[in-house]
């Protein structure tokens, strides 16, 4: 969701170190932005509506300072306009404030504030607003018009903070200190850290780069960030000290390096993330290195989006190597619902490991005494820390708003946490997991021989055009498949705009084929074996009707070509990793179809690369 910096030191050249670590964030929100400088004098505040460019222009005549907090936003409480970007301050510039989440008690506060004040001391829609009334309230109540000491701003943070509910990573300045920033963490992440300054942020990735060692504060710390260290506190009031750990990534794995965009690289990273997630994990004695907390009856699995996809192969894998039955449920709904069942492991999914659902359904799980397990990219994350046990997928950053190669790498976390299981339930031989782990040693290079294909590159070029001017698109799979029909659905909506469905094939009958008319484009994910005559009989009853058929199959398959009107092959794999390959199709079709309408792919509309707020 939205991003938020700070950077208090000696040095001047905070504006343009703030506008960086946005550039490196933006991916989380990008309707608008902002920045305050904390002087001496006072605070410098400076925002625009719309992509970091535009604040680019607005900032270059700011004052620079040596204090200041930064936001790019992805709007939850009104439209994306200037005057709801952040950072808020009060009516009387005392304060400056950004936030990362949502304060659910908006209009009890903004009620109180209303009749302490007058209607008009609100300048924005945002709840974010109200916490700059309150912070200021709080001071003038501390210290009148005093500049406050550290102790009263201590003690007028904590109040403000009692008085908000819901979930919060927060940073604000106030006139005078241009010395510290307050910071405070309710179940959004907020990171901070220290080299030469003293540095905040929600998001990890922001402060590759500029900081070698980050420390991770927990759910209900607050305090100061000063130039040289934190003064934290738990929920209680308690001082704490949190530990830091070293980064995970460079900073070279967070740049294009001569890629035109981060959704065409990580693509193309795919190769190398099979390499790297299932290095030394596949032999027998190496599964082992796979946690599982016990030897559950049943596993819930947990995820939303594109991780849900990954769960949903992962249930494939797990039923099928392991015998133990599987459910696959959206986060947020698994929260709400019902218990998980004896005996039941949960397992997670997640690349950020920030997702506020699944972080939720996690602890809920865990209040129901459940143990988790969670497949994550950010091993640092909330949700890695929170699990019982993580398996990485080292697929490394992915800055694409649209989830590519961290799914390839989810759904080989749960092939692997299968196999361990069916190694527990002993339906997993050794002779098996030779043949699948010969299968795996040889995917990447199949995989890098399919992206350098001239045959694919001629595929997607005629398969494009069956989309000029379409709104709507369909993708049917069955079976192992239908994941990646539901995920190439996804992808295409979400970096094209154009809708589109993804179904099981055997579904088409009851109800969908009713929306198929002349030209409509339908994807079928064929496989072999059995399904794959029921995909061609569904190819054949959608071309009846008009549709334009983008088959792919796999290399060999002479029979699709009589049921499609363009037929992209991918080298044949094991069985279990076939999937993978075809969506990597279904990842570039969707690709080339939203570069030809001139589509943002690595910022879609509306959407931001981590979600975390309910
Ligand atoms: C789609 C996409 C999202 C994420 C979802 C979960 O391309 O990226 O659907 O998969 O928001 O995110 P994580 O995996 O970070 O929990």
């Amino acid at each position: 969701m939205c991003g938020i910096i700070g950077i208090t030191g000696d040095k001047e050249g905070m504006v343009s170190r703030l506008m960086a670590g946005l550039t490196k964030m933006e991916y989380r929100g990008y309707d608008s932005a902002g920045v305050c400088i904390s002087h001496p004098e006072g605070l410098d505040v400076k925002r625009s509506e719309g992509v970091l460019d535009n604040l680019k222009e607005t900032v270059k005549d700011m004052k620079d300072g040596t204090c200041g907090i930064a936001h790019t936003r992805w709007a939850t409480h009104g439209p994306p306009t200037e005057e709801n970007a952040h950072p808020h301050c009060d009516p009387q510039f005392r304060v400056a404030v950004v936030h990362n989440g949502i304060i659910e008690n908006e209009v009890q506060l903004r009620q109180i504030l209303i009749e302490a004040n007058n209607n008009d001391c609100f300048k924005s829609e945002t709840d974010t607003e109200l916490v700059a009334h309150v912070l200021a309230q709080e001071l003038d109540a501390e210290c009148g018009d005093v500049v406050p000491d550290d102790e009263q701003l201590l003690a007028a943070w904590r109040r403000s903070l009692d008085r908000f509910d819901g979930s919060f990573s927060l940073a604000a300045v106030v006139k005078g200190r241009s010395d510290v920033i307050l910071v405070a963490r309710s179940f959004s992440p907020l990171i901070l850290a220290h080299n030469e300054a003293g540095f905040l942020a929600s998001d990890v990735s922001c402060l590759v780069g500029m900081v070698k060692e980050v420390c991770f504060i927990e759910d209900g710390d607050w305090g100061l960030l000063h130039k040289d260290r934190m003064e934290l506190f738990d929920s209680e009031g308690n001082p704490v000290s949190r530990k830091s750990t070293k980064l995970q990534w460079n900073e070279e794995d967070a740049e294009l390096g001569g890629w035109p965009t981060f959704m065409l690289k990580e693509i193309n990273e795919q190769p190398a993330v099979v390499r790297a997630c299932l290095q030394g994990r596949l032999s027998r004695e190496a599964l082992r290195g796979v946690k599982i907390p016990y030897k559950p009856d049943l596993v819930r699995i947990i995820a939303c989006g594109t991780a849900f996809h990954a769960g949903m192969m992962a249930r494939h894998y797990i039923e099928e190597l392991s015998g133990i039955p599987c459910i696959v449920d959206h986060a947020h709904e698994f929260r709400y619902g019902t218990p998980a069942g004896p005996k039941a492991l949960v397992l997670g999914v997640s690349q950020s490991g920030e997702t506020a659902d699944t972080l939720a359904g996690l602890m809920t799980a865990q209040e129901r005494g459940y143990p988790t397990l969670s497949i994550v990219n950010v091993e640092t994350s909330t949700i890695a820390r929170q699990s019982d046990a993580i398996l990485g997928i080292r697929a490394g950053p992915e800055i694409g708003v649209a989830s590519t190669k961290a799914f390839t790498g989810q759904v080989l976390g749960g092939l692997l946490v299968a196999l361990r299981l069916g190694r527990l339930t002993n339906k997993v031989h050794t002779e098996e997991l030779a043949v699948i782990s010969n299968a795996a040693r040889r995917f990447p290079n199949a995989m890098e021989r399919l992206l350098a294909s001239t045959q694919l590159e001629q595929g997607l070029k005629r398969a494009r055009r069956l989309f000029h001017d379409k709104n709507h698109a369909f993708f049917l799979g069955r079976n192992s498949s239908y994941p990646i029909a539901l995920e190439g659905a996804l992808k295409l909506k979400e970096i094209s705009y154009i809708h589109a469905e993804g179904y099981a094939g055997g579904e088409l009958k009851h109800g969908p084929l009713a929306l198929i008319e002349d030209g409509t484009p339908v994807v079928v994910i064929s496989s072999e074996g059995i399904i794959q005559q029921k995909l061609f009989g569904n190819a054949r009853e959608v071309s009846a009707r008009g549709a334009r058929v983008i088959m792919i199959a796999v290399e060999g398959d002479e029979e699709a070509a009589a049921h499609a009107d363009v037929v992209i092959t991918v080298p044949k794999t094991h069985p279990l990793l076939q999937p993978i390959m075809h969506n990597v199709v279904c990842q570039l079709l969707s690709y080339h179809v939203a570069m030809d309408r001139d589509c943002n792919v690595d910022r879609p509309r509306n959407l931001a690369k981590s979600v975390t707020v309910e």
